[in-house]
């Protein structure tokens, strides 16, 4: 397939216009890279099981259990690099006026591959909070022993586990975003936890065209304007291509 027919002239049109251009990225934009999925056949979710790793009470009756699968996760990220998809971001928000990166993703490879204004929904694993008086540290490295606060208090990783709250404040602002926004894209998500795979029908409701990329079909498609099959590391890069050769 051609570039110039894998995207449609109303999603090249519309980014090209657009004023305000909101991205939802998951699991799946951070493959590429080498980071696992949690969803499909080699999803982290079909070896480990959430209700023992990511939930609270889980993580105050056996931490131990809970830092070593969080440090082996810390370690494999620390290993791997951005991809063309998460450059690819980060040059379009060069080109456009107003741009949020919004992820599911706890990675931190959106940062590190040059993206600005990144609103992490599910906080981000290299740092830690602690469970008594809620402050954060930035450690990126791997803690051996139980790691515990100033205070006393146990450190956990500042991720957010099943049954918890988002962070208010980033929340607030993916929402806001979305129903501001003129395109919206869901990038390498399933679309099934929520809030955020709320984020791109809220768009829609208010006039974002929305767009999803996907390697395959997920449980939006049918309420997505289009839908781009295909690896993330590859559509984005050439997307970002095309938007250059008709410069926004
Ligand atoms: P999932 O693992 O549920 O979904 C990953 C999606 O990426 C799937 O739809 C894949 O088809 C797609 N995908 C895989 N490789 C891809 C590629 N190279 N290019 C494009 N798409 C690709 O991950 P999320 O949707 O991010 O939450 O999951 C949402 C949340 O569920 C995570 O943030 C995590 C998890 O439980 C918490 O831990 C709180």
């Amino acid at each position: 397939m051609t570039e110039t027919r894998r995207f449609s002239t109303a999603l090249i049109d519309r980014l090209r216009s657009a004023e305000a251009v909101a991205v939802l990225t998951g699991a799946g934009i951070s493959a590429e890279s080498g980071v696992p999925t949690f969803r499909g056949q080699d999803g982290l979710w079909k070896k480990y099981r959430p209700e023992e790793l990511a939930n609270f009470d889980a993580f105050m009756r056996n931490p131990t259990l809970v830092w070593e699968w969080y440090n082996y996760r810390r370690e494999l990220i620390s290993e791997v690099d951005p991809n063309p998809g998460h450059y690819a971001l980060a040059q379009l928000e060069k080109m456009c006026d107003t741009f949020t990166l919004i992820t599911q993703n706890v990675d931190g490879l959106h940062q590190r591959a040059g993206s600005k204004r990144v609103l992490e929904l599910h906080g981000n694993i290299t740092k830690n909070r602690c469970v008594s008086c809620s402050k954060t540290d930035g450690v990126s490295r791997t803690i051996d022993d139980l790691p515990h606060c100033d205070c006393g208090g146990l450190l956990r990783p500042d991720v957010v586990w099943f049954g918890e709250s988002l962070p208010q404040k980033e929340l607030e602002l993916a929402f806001d975003t979305a129903s501001r926004s003129t395109v919206f894209l869901n990038i390498g998500t399933s679309g099934v936890v929520q809030p955020a795979a709320s984020l791109s029908l809220v768009a829609r409701r208010n006039g974002a065209y929305v767009c999803e990329i996907n390697i395959e079909e997920t449980v939006l498609s049918g309420q997505m304007d289009e839908t781009i099959l295909g690896p993330s590391g590859e559509i984005m890069p050439h997307l970002v291509e095309l938007l250059k050769k008709n410069r926004m």
